[in-house]
């Protein structure tokens, strides 16, 4: 971590969400509904990471060093790929997940991250193998310890019925029933809910879905169907995968009575489906995808991954999310809602943070393509949507958190991370001149593709490809995302 980076305080107690303040309503329903009203208490334990720190000298098995979540990953090994056999009969789910990994230690046990249903069996490169559970911690033993740099595997099995991860802050995520079926929103870490997970953002790898389900049900995930589904008797199986990395928080199933259509865009499989108990069609997600994939290569550079899409579901949650290649909608989008997701395939789900303290890597540039579009199709320019926001005054809550580390329970923070995000790419832009700055945000998509960047990452890249000065970089930092604190001078013009 940078030093410009703070760890929370995780004893402090949420402050009430504002949902005063300048943005346009369909803003406040679509995203900060989603935890609006949730103010109970956080009951985050103020937990150590490391526990096998105090087993001295050993890798410290158990968390991967996020400072918002100091259980999520694992140390040790690298996974390269997750082959992922779903079942499910509603409400239970009959899995087997296979892992493919390459210690980068030698391992004589090793974590994984879990929390789903029972476990009936675990074995390491094809010999069963010990495990035990301590909280959201798998961890097994192998018969014979792994030589760091050897490839294994390793096989769960296990049934029954997940749980939703349910935090009053983040929202409900992970494995979630619906009324037609079940959805997976991961972000942020909701992954460990229905499989056995590095659950470490920046531990992407490959994936392939079989999911089996009653024969008149539609399962959807992350990428490209393999072929039809496959039928047997009143049961069918079908198979999806994705082949670019991914990091576990945007790893998708979809299980329903849906609507599925089928097409194309400049070239891409464009694959959507909808609930039709939701809504009649999804003519304007197509269409909408559709432009904003093109309007994103133009901008930002070749699309990230072979398929493209949307699902619109009926969850509950109030907040869509951009689940690689094809993200999940709560209800039918609004355009903006539609770009927004659209935008995080490129920054976000390819461009991935190193730690979820840089959230608004995520959130600000995907809120920021948000005003491009907007200004690129003669509605409002960015510069006055963001003088718009700067009119708040500087002792509006607006301006109290630090958008660069908001903290775990603000990392969904419409204002802070979201609004604020955009306003410094926008400070950022008027430093450096229009043309360099559509240079940096197709430099980073391209420089960082499949990969993970943080702030320091950025800086950096603007002092090449922009010639800013390390100390114009770093004030502009500070500004605008490390104080908790109006600007004094807004973006210069
Ligand atoms: N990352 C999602 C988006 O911007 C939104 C999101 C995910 C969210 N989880 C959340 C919003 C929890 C509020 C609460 O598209
Ligand atoms: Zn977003």
């Amino acid at each position: 971590m940078t030093s410009a980076h703070e760890t929370p305080d995780p004893t402090t107690p949420p402050t009430p969400r504002s949902l005063t303040g300048t943005r346009p309503p369909t803003r406040t329903r679509r995203r900060a509904a989603a935890v609006a009203g949730l103010a109970c208490a956080l009951t985050l334990t103020a937990a150590l990471p490391v526990e096998a720190a105090a087993r001295g000298g050993a890798i410290p098995a158990s968390g991967a060093g996020d400072p918002y979540f100091p259980f999520a990953g694992n140390q040790g090994y690298d996974v390269e790929h997750y082959d992922l056999d779903l079942d499910f009969a509603s409400p239970v789910l009959t899995a087997q997940a296979t892992l493919t990994a390459r210690a980068t230690a030698d391992l004589n046990e090793f974590h994984l991250d879990y929390s789903g249903p029972a476990i009936e069996e675990v074995e390491v490169s094809g010999r069963p193998a010990d495990h035990r559970r301590e909280g959201q911690e798998l961890i097994i033993t192998p018969s014979a310890p792994i030589p760091a740099g050897h490839v294994f595997t390793v096989r769960v099995r296990y049934r029954g019925t997940p749980e939703t991860v349910d935090d009053p802050q983040l929202g409900a995520h992970g494995w979630i029933i619906t009324d037609d079926g079940a959805v997976t929103l991961n972000q942020p870490d909701g992954a460990r809910s229905w499989y056995p997970v590095n659950d470490d953002v920046r531990d992407k790898a490959t994936y392939t879905f079989h999911i089996t389900t009653a024969a008149d049900m539609t399962a959807l995930a992350n990428g490209e169907p393999t072929g039809p589904p496959r039928v047997s008797g009143d049961r069918s199986t079908a198979t999806w995968v994705m082949r670019e990395p991914m990091a576990s928080y945007l790893s998708m199933v979809a299980i329903g009575d849906f609507t599925r259509t089928d097409g194309t865009v400049g070239g891409l499989p464009h694959i959507t489906a909808y609930d039709p108990a939701g809504q009649e069609t999804d003519g304007e997600l197509r269409t909408v995808t559709a432009e904003a994939v093109q309007w994103g290569q133009e901008r930002f550079g070749a699309y990230p991954f072979d398929s493209t899409g949307g699902i619109i579901d009926r969850v509950g949650g109030g907040y869509a999310l951009e689940t690689q290649s094809r993200p999940v909608y709560d209800g039918a989008p609004d355009e903006a809602t539609i770009v927004h997701e659209i935008a995080h395939q490129w920054f976000g789900d390819s461009v991935t943070p190193k730690t979820w303290a840089d959230i608004w890597l995520n959130e600000g540039f995907a809120t920021y393509a948000e005003w491009l579009w907007g200004e690129s199709r003669g509605g409002p320019s960015a510069q006055s949507v963001f003088d718009e926001y700067y009119a708040t005054p500087a002792d509006d809550p607006f301006w109290s958190r630090k958008t660069g580390d908001p903290g775990r329970e603000h990392m969904f923070d419409y204002q802070t991370v979201y609004l604020r995000g955009a306003m410094a790419l926008h400070a950022l832009r008027t430093r450096i001149g229009d043309a360099d700055f559509s240079a940096l945000l197709r430099a980073w998509a391209e420089k960082h593709r499949h990969g993970n960047a943080d702030t320091g990452d950025l800086l950096a890249l603007t002092r090449s490809v922009a010639g800013l000065s390390e100390a114009d970089a770093a004030q502009w930092a500070d500004t605008w995302l490390y104080t908790a604190a109006k600007p004094a001078e807004p973006a210069a013009r």
